[in-house]
């Protein structure tokens, strides 16, 4: 699967573009950072390459479709489903970890679920103590894991994390880098929007998209 932005601008109150002729392409597998300071448009950018905000002006080509060009029905099914979005801040639903863990795997039945995965993470990321534990209960670094979790056991061919390692400890960062590292190698490509990279992610980087003031900037 690869994407395209051609010349991408957006704006939310039609008066100011806080991006600006944006042309990007996520063609290869691998691993890729979108860096820049707060306000700078990462969040809004990740959304865009997600599919889930429509660019003002510009074009998003995915396999050289152009998305919004097709209709309703054709965006859904042909090709949102394989790519997955993690939200910034852990968005949790009601009922207990195992549910909110398995719970991708209900709602999109479309995508190359291996349900081993859910076994591995289980026990990697230490939560089989607490998978009957109400999600609203958990500390935010563990509902932070949980929503992450929950969106690598899809399987996605693409997956944008903003701001993944917010609210996670040191173990769970570097297990989460190596996971995302290897989905990377295998296959998919990883978007991760942070304003900060770790030192144990720099070997795994396969480029570094920097956005100052809502334009890639290009030093
Ligand atoms: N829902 C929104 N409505 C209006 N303005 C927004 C909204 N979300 C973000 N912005 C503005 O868009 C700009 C880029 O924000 P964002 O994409 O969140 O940047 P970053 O993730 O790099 O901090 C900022 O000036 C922010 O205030
Ligand atoms: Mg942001």
């Amino acid at each position: 699967m690869e994407i395209r932005l051609e010349d991408v601008w957006f704006t939310y109150d039609g008066a100011s573009y806080v991006l600006k002729n944006i042309n990007l392409e996520l063609a290869n597998p691998g691993l890729y950072i979108l860096i820049g300071p707060n306000g700078s448009g990462k969040t809004t950018l990740l959304k865009i390459i997600s599919l889930i905000l429509k660019p003002s002006k510009g074009r998003i080509l995915v396999n050289g479709v152009d998305y919004w060009g097709l209709s309703d029905e054709s965006r859904q099914i042909e090709l949102k489903s394989r790519i997955v979005y993690v939200h910034d801040k852990p968005i949790l639903l009601r009922g207990s970890v195992e549910y909110n863990l398995k719970l991708g795997l209900k709602l999109r039945g479309d995508l190359r679920v291996d349900e081993s995965l859910v076994e591995y993470y289980i026990d990697r990321y230490m939560l089989r103590e607490i998978l009957d534990k109400p999600a609203s209960k958990l500390s935010s670094g563990q509902a932070k894991t949980i929503s992450i979790l929950r969106a690598l056991i899809l399987n996605p061919e693409i997956i944008a994390l903003d701001e993944p390692f917010t609210f996670l400890d040191a173990s769970r960062t570097s297990l989460l880098i190596q996971d995302l590292a290897r989905i990377a190698s295998n296959g998919s490509i990883v978007i991760i929007a942070t304003h900060y990279i770790h030192r144990e992610l720099k070997p795994h980087i396969k480029q570094v998209v920097e956005l100052i003031n809502g334009e890639i900037s290009n030093i």
